[in-house]
């Protein structure tokens, strides 16, 4: 399989503390590939440093064979990386499908002065973009609900939104900030049915969350943070067993029912 992500020695100092310590994460194309962890272990800033929302102290960012280190994250984003956030951001008066179009910077096509001209070129290029959006509302399940305004998605429909606005570029790499949390359980069943099939869209996910049931329900390869370290990685069924994160972790409770819930 080939490498499409590769971070070495990638830190991030803040006053007082290391939020990335050194790590070095191979991530492999096709696939889903989880990051778990304590709160505060990291994730969230290990996922800003990939992105390109946070400037590492020290180490190196490979992405496709191309080092992006010092790319910001729009360059980043052009080469193939998407990602959503862990705090939900639609924009809620806007529809459905509008939403997802904040994710195809239509303008940058054609440049303004097409867009304000409304020359043929922009058209066209607006029509693609619309039949991109339609095409990632169709893949999370919110085709029928284009017109609709945002604001008046249930909780759950409102993150799937947020996954088909960050899949209608169609990224190579996706970076999914705990896209379970606040989901009842059948938005979660569903959530990981829709995690599987990005894959098939050509994404390679790589997904924070807490919800341990789903994580080793779809992932192919857990990697596991404690205080800003990879302290430990494997395939789901050899990290649930590992005393090291149970230890830092999971904890024997959880780590019973995974075993119970796993053949
Ligand atoms: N901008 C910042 N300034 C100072 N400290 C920060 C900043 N961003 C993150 N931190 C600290 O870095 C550490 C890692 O935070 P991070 O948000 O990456 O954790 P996390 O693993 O995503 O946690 P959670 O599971 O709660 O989302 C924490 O101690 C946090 O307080
Ligand atoms: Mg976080």
């Amino acid at each position: 399989m080939s490498l499409l992500l590769e971070t070495t020695g990638l830190t991030r100092r803040y006053a007082g503390l290391v939020a990335v310590d050194a790590v070095n994460l191979r991530v492999a194309e096709g696939g889903i590939h989880a990051v778990i962890g304590p709160n505060g272990a990291g994730k969230t800033t290990l996922f800003n440093l990939i992105s390109g929302l946070v400037t590492p102290s020290a180490g190196t960012i490979w992405f496709g064979g191309v080092d992006v280190t010092r790319l910001p994250p729009d360059r980043r984003a052009a080469l193939g990386m998407g990602r959503t956030f862990q705090n939900i951001r639609v924009f809620g008066s806007m529809t459905v499908l509008e939403n997802v179009l904040t994710g195809l910077h239509t303008c940058d096509a054609t440049g303004l002065f097409g867009v304000v001209l409304r020359l043929p070129g922009f058209r066209r290029a607006e029509r693609a973009a619309v039949s991109r959006a339609r095409a990632a509302l169709d893949l999370v399940g919110l085709a029928d609900m284009a017109e609709l305004r945002a604001g008046a998605l249930s909780y759950g429909d409102q993150r799937r939104l947020e996954i088909a606005r960050a899949m209608a570029p169609e990224p190579r790499l996706l970076l999914l900030d705990e896209p379970a949390a606040g989901m009842n359980p059948a938005e979660t069943v569903a959530l990981g049915a829709l995690v599987r099939r990005l894959g098939s869209f050509g994404a390679t996910v790589l997904l924070v969350e807490h919800d341990m049931g789903f994580v080793m329900g779809i992932s192919d390869a857990v990697t596991v943070f404690n205080f800003g370290r990879r302290i430990f990685e494997g395939p789901p069924d050899v990290v649930r067993r590992e005393p090291a994160v149970i230890e830092a972790y999971l904890g024997p409770k959880v780590a019973a029912r995974l075993a119970r819930t796993s053949r």
